[in-house]
């Protein structure tokens, strides 16, 4: 069982919420779930989390050795607290044991105290508030989307081979730039990225979710939103990045808002796999398809032939097969509906719903 020592919400003598004071250190918030969600429980030899607080992720991550660090001692403090509440063995200050698993948590600003050092995996909820009011859990110390941009520019010289990172953040909309552009521009050259936009705020909306935690007035608030826009932004996007070290780069930036859930480890570990697999038309049309159901990203908008075709695959035939059943059962060539057959299937097995 993982326990997590945290500070309590502050609340005056009523019961009634105060604002969060700028040193506060959180348990596990909706964010922090997201990120425990989409990390895959896999085991590897080593796993870092940027940000660790009071060690949500760390507490949670399969590794042989496992580094949390954080920039607040406070934060270190509650997360030794933690491994402690959660049964691990002390070995000497800031280093536990749990099982095979060595944890041990730095003081230092994000991935400073692991100069030279390599992961299989990193994970970072970092503190991604855009324009915030100082709070050292939320708001980023950087100007506008600045902390994402750095965090994606350096994480990766920290991979190993095959290793990955997965962080949280948030992102500017800008008049001058698609989104998916200017994001996938900040990708280092020969590594793979998946940037998902889980949502999309208009500068009021963001500005609302995230003053009444800090207490704002409604003077300070008009500030923010004058700052948001000096920065040239229209919305603010929110969602996830995984960067890899992958044997085939690819890059994919999309927005996956209206998905009716946040894929979990497994099923991230299968789209990255479905990023990077580039199947031939002959593979496309000699396998046999596993069909995800229920999957992450919901259900399908296919066109009738579409549906036909799929409901083949579904049954065990094979592409090939399929088109051919297909054009039989509607009286056409199997040669017109083949391209059409095999430009559907590839961009199924893409977004992760057909596997081989
Ligand atoms: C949003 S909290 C995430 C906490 C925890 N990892 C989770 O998922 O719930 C962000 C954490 O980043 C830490 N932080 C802020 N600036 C940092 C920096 N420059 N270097 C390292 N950690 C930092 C904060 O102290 C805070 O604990």
């Amino acid at each position: 069982m993982r326990v997590i020592a945290h500070d309590p919400l502050p609340i005056d003598g009523n019961g009634n919420r105060l604002p969060l004071p700028p040193d506060f250190v959180m348990g596990v918030g909706g964010a922090s779930r997201t990120l425990l969600d989409l990390t895959p429980s896999r085991h590897v030899s080593r796993a870092l989390d940027l940000g660790c607080g009071s060690g949500v992720q760390t507490l949670f991550l399969n590794a042989d050795r496992i580094i949390g660090v954080d920039i607040d001692e406070r934060a270190l403090q509650a997360a030794n607290a933690s491994c402690h509440l959660s049964g691990f063995r002390q070995v000497e200050a800031n280093v536990w044991r749990n099982g095979d698993s060595m944890i041990e948590l730095r003081e230092g600003s994000f991935l400073d105290p692991v100069e030279g050092q390599r992961f299989d995996l990193i994970v970072a909820n970092p503190p991604f508030v855009i324009e915030g009011a100082g709070h050292v859990h939320r708001d980023s110390p950087l100007a506008g989307d600045e902390l994402v941009r750095e965090l994606m520019a350096t994480i990766p010289q920290h991979l190993n081979v095959g290793g990955r990172a997965i962080l949280l953040g948030c992102w500017l909309h800008t008049s001058s730039m698609d989104w998916e552009e200017r994001l996938l521009s900040w990708v280092p050259a020969g590594v793979s990225a998946w940037i998902a936009q889980r949502e999309l705020l208009d500068l009021d909306a963001y500005v609302d979710v995230w003053m009444q935690d800090a207490g704002l007035d409604a003077a300070e608030q008009l500030k923010w939103l004058a700052r948001l826009e000096q920065l040239d932004a229209e919305a603010i996007g929110f969602g996830w990045i995984v960067l890899e070290r992958s044997r085939r780069v690819w890059t994919v930036a999309e927005d996956v808002s209206d998905a009716p859930r946040t894929p979990n480890g497994e099923e991230v570990e299968r789209q990255l796999a479905a990023f990077e697999s580039e199947p031939t038309a002959v593979e496309l049309l000699d396998a046999h398809w596993e069909f995800a159901d229920a999957h992450w990203r919901g259900g399908l908008m296919l066109n009738p032939f579409e549906a036909l075709l799929l409901e083949r695959l579904r049954a065990g035939d094979t592409l090939a097969e399929a088109v051919d059943a297909v054009a039989d059962s509607q009286s056409v060539e199997a040669g017109d509906l083949l391209a059409a057959g095999l430009l559907v299937t590839r961009e199924l097995v893409r977004l992760g719903y057909l596997t081989a």
